[in-house]
């Protein structure tokens, strides 16, 4: 008799097995999903460190570019990304980095990259312009000015993190 409970009848052991089964196909459709939600936190975080861009002294009154890399996390893949400010010291000694990425399309901008306005950054894309403080000049194409770059310097040496829009900083 007791023999008799412990077996297993036909229409139990497909419940388990549809059950297991279904539960395995379940966590590998919303594994992916869970990922893809918390990304963007994981992301903003690997990035989100600052990295030693220019020795202070090497900056000037005139707008350097300068290009470092910083290295990307995304799942499993592991990228070095290329990031560039434009750099300069304004007339009250402070650091300035802008973005060089255009607010109209994102092209890149040049200071100085159209003989019309020497002291002007210039998008080659549409004729935008920017003045030196990295608002954009009315009437050209970019409606917003260019992202500036949180920015501290340690030690002599400035570190850049993320360019955020005008409004944010
Ligand atoms: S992308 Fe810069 S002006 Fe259009």
């Amino acid at each position: 008799m007791s023999e008799k409970k412990q077996q297993v009848s036909r229409r139990q052991f497909l419940n388990y097995t549809l059950t297991g089964v279904g539960g395995f196909m379940a966590a590998g459709m919303l594994a992916p999903m869970v990922r893809f939600a918390i990304d963007p936190v994981l992301q903003a975080s690997a990035i989100g460190d600052m990295k030693a861009v220019v020795e202070v002294s090497e900056i000037t009154t005139e707008p350097q570019r300068f290009d470092w890399t910083i290295e990307q996390v995304d799942a499993w893949y592991t990228s070095e990304v290329t990031k560039s400010a434009w750099v300069y010291k304004d007339d009250n000694d402070n650091i300035v980095a802008l973005s060089p990425v255009c607010k109209h399309l994102g092209c890149q901008v040049n200071w100085a990259g159209d003989d019309a306005h020497p002291d002007q950054f210039y998008c080659p894309c549409h004729d935008g312009r920017y003045y030196k403080d990295g608002m954009n000049v009315p009437d050209t194409p970019p409606n917003a000015g260019l992202d500036i770059y949180e920015h501290e310097v340690r030690d002599g040496t400035l570190f850049l993190g993320n360019a955020m829009p005008r409004e944010e900083v």
